[in-house]
This record gives structure tokens, sequence and C-alpha cells, in this order.
């Protein structure tokens, strides 16, 4: 007979104690800890390569080995491709959904998981695969009534059902090529005591749906919740067990919302996919610097445009800076969208480079449009707009930067240098600010009217900006800050 045991999981890393820790002795977190009981024997068989999983050929068969050159290409278990007609995601996906791989989504409660989830559905129904969405959240009404909102067609199978069981059965008989799973932290084996999203429950539910995507060739979305820090809820072994992590974001307040892979077995990691959420479901963005631009009519004191990359695609968005006088002993440095370290640095930098004194100013750093920054390529685009902000004099119209800059004020090059500069130039940017060091890699001319300036240290910078509008150096060197 199977034997009960009782075991305490770390909620946060999946680690197993006989007895109740304070504190994980595997990942250090606090209070994670949960009683739960498990049946060994049905659980997890035992012995080794108990959990294997074949790939090719059932799980009897002597596992074969092949010289890459000869694995067929074509056959039942080959990797194929199909568009989700959602052409965002299938960027993000690496060119579409693989048949047969194993995909978890994350994001905040409400960002619209089920949405985008459900309007793939529909793209892949047209083009007559068969589709199962099961939801364990919502009923069968509901569901359908999303649907029929996002105009998808009644293609899509629907259900309701949390028992992971009655799924297994449901997707032998209706035989689907897409199965989505809403959500894995509300689905459950029977086979265990555990509550729903508890850590043994999602690893198994995980562990048994990533038989079935294997061995018969089924797409599994998974969709999963994320904690109050944005983690992904439940163990990590669920990342490391699927083929591809996407990560959906974007904030209440804004429109957008954006697609991220952050792991990927097929594909590209760090692409991105825009989307605008709509009275009608999400709407696809193809051309995201226009979108984040909108607003930007003309040039403002204090703002700059950054040209970024996000994955293989470039990006431009807007980047706004403000310094203050302030009475405060210690001044404010306020940063949303760019890490506050970073900013500081450039403070630093400029500080020690220049005759300005930002010591005693506030300062308060802003991406437009709510976007988040993490590439070092900004600096050069911020460092134009704190300049801009602390001269009172607007940046040259219709320009745009990139560059990294180092704590001893020289200007680095970015990658991708190429692909920011087509896209400032296709957004009608004439003025263009970029790292010396990128001009051997530069092969393109700049088109008629568009000027490429190349910047060496930050003094360049500031010279390139103000230093010959105001009338040549001479004139303006009394107030020359650099
Ligand atoms: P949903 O997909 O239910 O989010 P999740 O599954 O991630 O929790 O999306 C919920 C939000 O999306 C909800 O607040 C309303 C909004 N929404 C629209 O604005 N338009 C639409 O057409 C749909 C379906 C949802
Ligand atoms: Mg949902």
């Amino acid at each position: 007979m199977a034997k009960i045991k009782t075991v305490y999981v770390c909620q946060n890393c999946g680690a197993q104690r006989p007895r109740w820790e304070g504190r994980c002795s595997d990942c250090g977190s606090w209070n994670t800890l949960v009683e739960e009981k498990s049946v060994s024997a049905s659980a997890t068989p035992k012995g080794r390569g108990a959990g294997r999983v074949s790939w090719v050929g059932s799980e009897n068969s002597t596992p074969e080995v092949w010289s890459i050159d000869q694995v067929p290409e074509a056959g039942p278990n080959s990797v194929q491709r199909v568009s989700t007609s959602l052409l965002e995601m299938d960027r993000v996906l690496g060119g579409g959904l693989i048949l047969g791989s194993y995909v978890l989504i994350g994001g905040d409660p409400g960002i619209g998981k089920s949405t985008i989830v459900m309007q793939m559905a529909g793209g892949l129904a047209k083009q007559d695969l068969k589709v199962l969405y099961v939801s364990a959240e919502e009923s069968v009404q509901q569901t359908s009534m999303r649907a029929r909102r996002l105009g998808v067609a009644g293609a899509v199978n629907v259900a309701s059902e949390s028992r992971l069981e009655s799924v297994l059965e449901m997707v032998l008989k209706t035989q689907p090529q897409v199965l989505i799973i809403d959500s894995i932290q509300t689905v459950f084996t029977g086979d265990l005591d555990s509550a729903p999203g508890s850590v043994s429950q999602v690893r198994e539910c995980a562990a048994r749906l990533l038989t079935l995507a294997k061995s018969q060739g089924v797409a599994v979305f998974l969709i999963g919740h994320v904690t109050k820090d944005g983690a992904l809820a439940g163990p990590r072994v669920l990342e490391h067990m699927v083929d591809t992590v996407l990560s959906f974001e974007g904030d209440n307040h804004h429109h957008f919302r954006l697609l991220r892979a952050l792991k990927n077995r097929f594909g590209a990691t760090n692409e991105l996919g825009v989307f605008q959420m709509s009275g009608g479901g999400l709407r696809e963005v193809s051309n995201p610097s226009e979108f984040f631009l909108e607003e930007r009519k003309e040039a403002r004191t204090g703002s700059s445009v950054f040209a970024g990359m996000e994955g293989s695609r470039p990006l431009l968005c807007e980047l706004q800076a403000l310094t203050n006088s302030t009475p405060l002993t210690n001044p404010r440095r306020t940063s949303l969208g760019v890490d506050l370290n970073r900013v500081h640095m450039l403070l630093a930098v400029l500080e020690k480079h220049s005759r300005l004194s930002l010591a005693q100013k506030d300062v308060y750093v802003n991406v437009v449009g709510g976007l988040r920054i993490s590439e070092p390529g900004s600096d050069l685009a911020l460092a134009a707009a704190l300049l801009s902000s602390e001269m009172k004099k607007p940046l040259p119209a219709s320009s745009c930067y990139f560059g990294e800059i180092g704590l001893t004020g020289e200007i680095r090059a970015c990658s991708f240098a190429a692909e920011r500069i087509k896209e400032a130039e296709k957004l009608g940017f004439q003025r263009i600010y970029l790292p010396a060091s990128n001009e051997k890699y530069i092969e393109s001319k700049p088109a008629e009217g568009v000027k490429y300036i190349y910047l060496r240290e930050i003094r360049d910078l500031y010279t390139s900006l103000f230093g010959e509008s105001s009338g040549g150096r001479k004139s303006a060197d009394a107030d020359m800050p650099f």
C-alpha cells in the first residue's frame, strides 16, 4: 500500500524537509515551509530514469543514438512551426509555435494572459488546428463569453476543469494539437493531498503535462501567476521544465502590454512583442517606436529620445529629466523606468567632468509611457536630457541618442548601431548622436538631411549640443560648464 508521508516543502524553491524550519536552509527564505502530505508510491515513480521522457519513440523502446546529420527531418515528431496569427506572439516564440513545445506564460493578475491565449487559440483554430482551452479559473460560460467578445470563432474547444486527471482524459478523447491550461496554479492531481498551487502540486501537474507534450506532440501552454515581487509563483523547477518562458508585462495605467521571452529553447530570448489593450482585446503594435513617441510633437527642455534595442528590434522612446534646486540636505533622486543606480552614476560622472554642480539639486528621471529600460546604452540619452534640463535649453530638434557612458567620462560603443540608426532615420530623426567607436562598424551613408554625430567623451556631447549653437565655443566659454 502506498505510504502517506508528511513533509515540509519550501514554497519558494521546492526543497523538502522532514521537520518544520523557520528558514529554508536551501534558498534562505523565511516562513516558506508548508506541511504537505504526499503519497510517495503513486506520486513519483522510483528508480533511475523513472521520470524519463522520450521525445523520439516510445518509453519502452531501446533508446537510439543518432548522428546529427542522420536525424530524419520529417516524421511524426519532427519540429513543425505554425503561425499563431499574432505576429508579435510568433516573433517572441522564435518564429511561430512549435507543435510539441511546452510554454509558460506568466504575468500579473488582470494583465491580459487569458485574453492573449484566447486570441492565439482563435488564430490557431482558423488554421484548422484543434485547440482545447481548459480554464480552471472560469466557467465555460465566462470563457466563451470572452471568446465571443474577442471575435474568436467557435472552432476553439473550451472546458472548465481543475482536476488534472480529467484534463488528461479530455485530451485523450478530443486529441487536440494545442492544449491551454489556465492556470497551472489552479489545477491539481488527486494523487497528492496538498492544496492546488502548492509546490508539489504545481511540480507534479507540470511534469505530467510535460510527458503529454513530448510524447503526444501536443503544444502545451501553461498560464502562471506571479508573486508580489514579480517572480513566477511556484518552484523554479517549473521554469527548467518548460521549453519557453514568456512574461506578459505592462501596468494598469497604460494600455500597452509587452510580451517578453525569458527563456526559449527554440529561438532568441529578449525578443519583445508589443500589444495594446483595447475594448476588443489585444491589438498588435507593429511599429512600437511610433507608438511610444506619439505624444512627442516638439523638442522640450529636459526631454531626449533614446534609440534603444529590445532583443533584435530597435525601439525608440522618450526620456525626461528634471533638475531642481532643493533646500534638502539630502537631495531627492527619483527614477521611473531607469535603474536608479545608473542615474546616480551618471550624475557623479557629470559632476566630476564638468563644472556643473548637481549635489544641491533634486533629480527626477522618467521614461515616457511606462517603459522600463535596462540597457546601459541609454546613458547618452539620459545625460543629454539632464544637461538640457540643467542648462534650461531644449535639445536640437529631431535628435536621438545612444551610447554607454563610462566612469572616466568616455562614451562607449553599443551593439546593433546600424539597426538603431535605420529605425531613427525611418522615423525622420535628423541628428543621431552615437559613440565614436561605433563609426568603423557603420557602413551606410547618412540619408539626405541626416547627420551622424560621433562622440568620444561627455564633453563632446555638451559641445555638440550647446557649444556650437551659442555662437561657437569662444564666446560661450565663460559659462561653459565643460
Ligand atoms: P485577463 O485576460 O482576464 O487577465 P489575466 O488572465 O491576466 O488575469 O484580462 C483582464 C483585463 O483585460 C480586464 O481588466 C479587462 C481587460 N480587457 C479589455 O480591456 N478588453 C478586452 O477585450 C478584454 C477581453 C479584457
Ligand atoms: Mg485569467
